[in-house]
């Protein structure tokens, strides 16, 4: 078992490390596990916790807190985020000091109630509220969706450490704790950003406006190392991965196809020819044959998308699912789509593919296609003006 490190006078790491860990909330796999990284601030007054732990490491977190202040004096726990990651030990703060202090967002208080089954003393904080634990003020920010909608940034003002829980995060687990201290673990820093934050970029895009102007001396974010050397340099990535969608040039069509046997791809032939004649531009994929990253990156361009699909065993392929399962693992620039296919027997495809992205809130602009082996010159003229029905709406949306 570890002990406490000082971040900086009156303020102490007392997270917890889980090195082991092979695959985060059974979801993301991480190559070299990860903290969860709770901070003490002592002030002449009121002593705060920001954030807990996992609940297992609950023991090992209030012994290194027990280093500096019994835990049943603790005065206030602010809770950036309910994900039980960081609010694992807020149940045992609670039943040391039943009258400690939760400083959250409404939505915060919400989940807490759910996650705790119990009643607890809540203040509920706006943008910009202070609370002075004596020395030390705690500033709030809120940064709904970063990545749960309960989320707040809470920032150290008299020291500028800015405490953003999940953002500027890595699942990474150091042997020491201050970036200066080890090597670069960009790819886990950038791998953890696609994961957890990038299906919100505009809600990035609106915490960053918050903090512009905010002197940051450290980013103390809940996973990973602290950035004591590499504050900005996490900002300035989020602003430039998270930069909005470009509006200049065309609209732009992204075709997502499958084909087995060639006449889904001829259908997607015809459509893209009359998408460009409409005068927009069109990327093209294979879903047999592509990097999942080159698609996300093409949905956060793309003003409509198009898949192309034939139905196997009754059913889209695999593929066509995944593609589908990917939209929500991003912040897709419009939610505009439209849906053709072959078939040899049956023909479902289509109709499924529709319903998932209406489940996925997208509006349909041309009623799905969808035509028995190989097209013929009239279905032919039925993709055409498919594809300029499909235009048409696009450059009216622009
Ligand atoms: Fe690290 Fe959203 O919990």
């Amino acid at each position: 078992m570890d002990t406490s490190v000082k971040v900086v006078d009156g303020v102490h790491w007392v997270g917890v490390r889980h090195p082991d860990l092979k695959v985060f909330d059974d979801l993301f796999p991480t190559r070299n596990g990860t903290t969860y990284n709770s901070y003490l601030v002592q002030g002449a007054e009121k002593t705060a916790l920001i954030d807990t732990v996992k609940e297992p490491f609950a023991e090992e977190f209030f012994s290194k807190v027990g280093e500096h202040v019994d835990p049943a004096k603790i005065d206030i726990v602010v809770v950036n985020h309910t994900e039980p990651d960081h609010s694992g030990a807020v149940a045992q703060v609670i039943e040391k000091n039943p009258n400690v202090q939760i400083y959250c967002s409404k939505a915060a208080e919400n989940f807490l109630k759910q996650l705790l089954n119990r009643s607890f003393n809540a203040v509920i904080v706006s943008d910009g509220d202070e609370v002075d634990l004596g020395g030390k003020t705690l500033r709030f920010i809120l940064a709904p969706y970063l990545h749960w909608p309960d989320t707040i940034f809470t920032y150290l003002v008299e020291e500028q450490l800015l405490f953003p829980c999940d953002a500027f995060g890595a699942h990474y687990c150091p042997d020491k704790l201050f970036d200066d201290e080890i090597n670069e673990f960009y790819t886990d820093f950038h791998f953890y950003f696609d994961c957890i934050v990038r299906p919100f970029k505009d809600k990035v895009r609106d915490a960053l406006k918050k903090c512009e102007g905010l002197p940051i001396r450290m980013v103390c974010p809940s996973h990973g190392p602290i950035r004591r050397s590499s504050g900005q340099f996490a900002i300035e990535s989020y602003a430039r991965w998270c930069a909005a969608p470009s509006n200049d040039g065309k609209p732009k069509a992204l075709l997502a196809v499958l084909s087995s046997h060639g006449n889904t791809r001829d259908m997607a032939k015809v459509i893209e020819t009359e998408l460009f004649a409409q005068g927009l531009d069109v990327t093209t994929f294979a879903l047999s044959d592509m990097r999942d990253d080159d698609y996300r990156d093409a949905l956060e361009q793309a003003d409509v998308l198009l898949i192309g699909s034939p139905t196997i065993q009754r059913d889209a392929p695999p593929q066509v699912w995944h593609a589908l399962a990917l939209i929500s693992s991003v912040t897709p620039k419009s939610r505009l789509g439209a849906v053709f296919g072959s078939f040899g027997w049956s023909g479902e495809a289509v109709k499924m593919i529709e319903q998932r992205l209406t489940g996925l809130k997208y509006k349909l602009v041309a009623d799905g296609i969808t035509f028995r082996f190989t097209p013929t010159t009239e279905n032919m003229d039925t993709c055409r003006k498919f594809a300029e029905q499909v235009a048409h709406t696009v450059l009216c949306e622009e």
